[in-house]
């Protein structure tokens, strides 16, 4: 039985997982802003300018939909500036979200909205157990049937090995080493079963001998377009969609039959996000190997 969602923020239109195209959450950017410092990116003097917020937000939800993607909204909430990055809403995996729970206490106040959407959208719901914290796909990618999960910044490894034995799949747990890579949806996307990017310089030795094994194909990006959230790619179909200034990147998806797109997004990239973090795919990232089973 469908319980019955609190009233404040109903989704705008119902998620319905077998509609065939991709369907990606979003919340805009009305209250947005540099309220708190929680990373390194973020500093209350270096404020965002909401007007120019305002239109890339629009900017990327419109190549979004250019590149085929329907998008649904979250309804904004004063008080929490970062609702926005919808990436660390939950976890998605077929219609089970596994609910973040946030590490900093700036962004709790986030958790009851985003399980009433997910709700009320029709999606079954699962807690990590108490007292561990998980940021959603900011910190969880599935790349083919393993899952790729990022700890110790953010999101603590026993939330990992618990979805890992929920939903019975291969759990890769990735340390990430620099401040600055606090989610791994900022040093790693996967872009199609077997194939993704990354930035090594977030990762220690193991890290990166485990991203070897496991990704056959497995494209470097470099320094200076990391900074720019090269990695933090919204993929639909074959189309990626970054931030601007990764050229290289995009060079070297164009080869391999990618087709890229950039939209600026310099006033998110002040909160430490990007195109990723302000997507949630509802239907499963394409790279997920459960997306292309029945
Ligand atoms: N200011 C936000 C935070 O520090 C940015 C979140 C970015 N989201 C992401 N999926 N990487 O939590």
């Amino acid at each position: 039985m469908m319980p019955s969602p609190p009233p404040r923020n109903r989704p705008s239109t119902v998620y319905e997982p077998n509609r065939g195209e991709p369907q990606i959450l979003m919340c805009p950017p009305d209250f947005y802003g540099i309220e708190y410092e929680i990373n390194p990116w973020m500093s209350r003097h270096k404020q965002a300018d909401h007007g120019l917020a305002v239109l890339q937000w629009n900017s990327l939800r419109s190549t979004l939909h250019d590149a085929g993607a329907q998008t649904l909204l979250l309804k904004p909430v004063e008080g929490l500036p970062d609702l926005v990055f919808t990436a660390n809403a939950a976890m998605i995996y077929r219609n089970h979200a596994v609910l973040s729970r946030f590490r900093h206490a700036e962004r709790q106040g986030e958790e009851a909205y985003n399980e009433a959407w997910l709700k009320s959208a029709g999606f079954t719901i699962h807690q990590i157990v108490e007292g561990v914290y998980f940021e959603g796909a900011g910190d969880a990618l599935f790349c083919g049937d393993t899952l790729f999960a990022g700890y110790r910044i953010r999101s603590d490894v026993h939330g990992h090995q618990q979805i890992g034995a929920m939903f019975a799949c291969r759990v890769i747990p990735l340390e990430l080493v620099d401040p600055y890579y606090y989610h791994l949806d900022t040093c790693f996307c996967p872009l199609a079963p077997g194939v993704a990017i990354y930035f090594p310089g977030a990762f220690d030795e193991y890290g990166r001998r485990a991203l070897k094994e496991a990704v056959d194909e497995l494209i470097e990006v470099d320094a200076d377009e990391a900074r720019r959230f090269a990695c933090n790619a919204v993929v639909v179909g074959r189309t990626v969609v970054t931030n601007t200034g990764c050229p290289k990147l995009h060079d070297a998806l164009g080869k391999r039959g990618f087709t890229c797109r950039e939209t600026p997004l310099d006033e998110f990239v002040k909160a430490g996000g990007s195109a990723k973090c302000l997507t949630l795919r509802l239907d499963g990232e394409e790279a997920a190997g459960w997306k292309h089973t029945s």
